[in-house]
């Protein structure tokens, strides 16, 4: 409470304390959740966000970094919460601290909170905070099955509520202009989309570096769970959701582990695009290439380069007018300039706050984080059942698979200590 002061102001102070029906100086009140949606309904009474996170291993540290940096300058870092307390030592200047989710979310010492758990509680403890009327920011994956991300969307009340994802690919400014490319009609309609993302190598070490790591209770699924929700989620926001899908889900083919580590999907799209989508946590050197080809060129984005191979006629029209039988549209090759950005997580972070406290719109909204999930799913669930899945995936019955696989588990996990695991060096 001792920010109140500050933030509200002395009138403002006094009017809460006359509604509170309370006497003495705000700043020794213990915080409660009355207070807190008092404050958040006074839109105006929040100059900054207060900001708790839950789950201060690698990734929730990272971005409490970031808002200690001042890189998020519209957010405090007002609460943190780990389930394992060694976690919150770090934490020992003054920033509330708790060991149980539930505890931070009714305490009333945030306005909004950052879920950076194990993925199977992003669906549980978001929808906790959803259903307190907190502002709520996932990390991806928003949750491990579409079931859960369902259970977690039905939570998010709307209104001025903001839900978003840790989906910080979607601010690369090289995603941006491919968005941009497609948006503005460009590239044409799509033929075809492939993307090979195998720069994720991951050492055994790696996987040893957490219990809940590639398992199918810990964690519920690899590389399709873990590194590649970023690109499954640019896939979807790119070219749209497919309507097939078929997958070859290689378990735990390159690293001792029961879950996926190599992937590759074919997928099917509306009007007849296609797309494959390849992913490996076991190849090196890996690659990360998008290539997207439509009717009016193909663009490549690789590394940090991203370049237009434009047709002069569109390859439709030219299919049907050419009286040349090995004739193909002429093309130029453009290297599109792409911007430097800033850093992505402190981007999505600073859009949150901005959404929160100006009504901002999402760069990456909570609700979509589902498409990413349900792609995931479906790639293991055809993978494992030998067959194409169309979509809208059966949540329910990739749920019960989920089960049955957990069920089925012979895994013994060996966790290592002491592995350095800075998740920085992970993007
Ligand atoms: N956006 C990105 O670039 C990015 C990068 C890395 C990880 N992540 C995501 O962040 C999440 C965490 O990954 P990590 O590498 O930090 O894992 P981690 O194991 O280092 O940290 C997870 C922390 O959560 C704590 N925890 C577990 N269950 C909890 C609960 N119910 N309540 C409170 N605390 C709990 C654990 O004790 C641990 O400290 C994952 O979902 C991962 O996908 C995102």
């Amino acid at each position: 409470m001792g920010k109140l002061r500050a933030e509200v102001g002395p009138a403002q102070g006094d009017m809460y304390r006359d509604v509170l029906g309370c006497s003495g100086d705000l700043d020794g009140l213990r915080a409660g959740p009355y207070i807190a949606r008092l404050f958040r309904a006074e839109g105006r009474a929040l100059s900054k966000v207060r900001l708790g996170i839950v789950g201060v291993g690698g990734m929730g540290t990272f971005h409490a970094g970031l808002i200690r940096k001042g890189e998020v300058p519209r957010c405090e870092l007002a609460a943190v919460c780990d389930a394992e307390p060694a976690n919150l030592k770090k934490f020992d200047d003054g920033v509330a601290r708790f060991t149980d989710s539930r505890k931070l979310i009714r305490s009333g010492a945030v306005d909004a909170v950052l879920v950076a758990t194990p993925h199977y509680a992003h669906a549980t403890v978001g929808a906790d905070a959803l259903g307190q009327g907190l502002h709520v920011l996932v990390e991806k994956p928003v949750a491990v099955h579409k079931a859960d991300a369902e259970r977690l969307n039905a939570a998010c009340r709307g209104g001025k509520q903001v839900f978003a994802a840790m989906f910080n690919q979607r601010a690369d400014p090289l995603y941006r202009k491919v968005k941009d490319l497609m948006e503005s009609g460009e590239l044409g309609d799509l033929i075809r989309v492939t993307w090979i993302i195998t720069a994720w190598f991951r050492p055994d070490a790696y996987y040893a570096s957490g219990s809940w790591r590639a398992t199918w209770a810990g964690e519920g699924g690899g590389v399709l769970l873990n590194q590649s929700p970023h690109q499954l989620d640019l896939l979807q926001w790119l070219c749209g959701m497919p309507r097939l899908v078929r997958g070859f889900c290689g378990l735990g083919r390159r690293h001792r582990i029961e879950v996926e580590d190599e992937v590759t999907a074919y997928l099917e799209y509306d009007k007849g695009a296609t797309g494959v989508f390849i992913t490996s946590t076991g190849e090196a050197p890996g690659v990360n290439r998008l290539e997207i080809a439509g009717q009016r060129g193909r663009l490549v984005a690789e590394g940090d380069k991203l370049v237009f191979f434009r047709n002069e006629i569109p390859a439709d029209v030219f299919c049907r007018t050419s009286r040349k039988a090995f004739a193909a549209p002429q093309n130029w090759r453009c290297e599109i300039p792409v911007p430097a950005g800033a850093g992505q997580h402190a981007t999505i972070l600073n859009n949150f706050a901005d959404a929160i406290l100006d009504g901002a719109p999402l760069i990456a909204p909570g609700k979509e984080g589902i498409r990413s999930v349900e792609l995931a799913n479906a790639m293991l669930y055809s993978s494992v059942t030998c067959r194409a899945v169309t979509l809208p995936l059966d949540g329910r019955a990739y749920e019960r698979l989920l089960k049955r696989l957990i069920r089925e588990s012979k895994c013994v996990k060996r966790t290592r200590r002491n592995v350095n695991s800075d998740p920085a060096k992970s993007f």
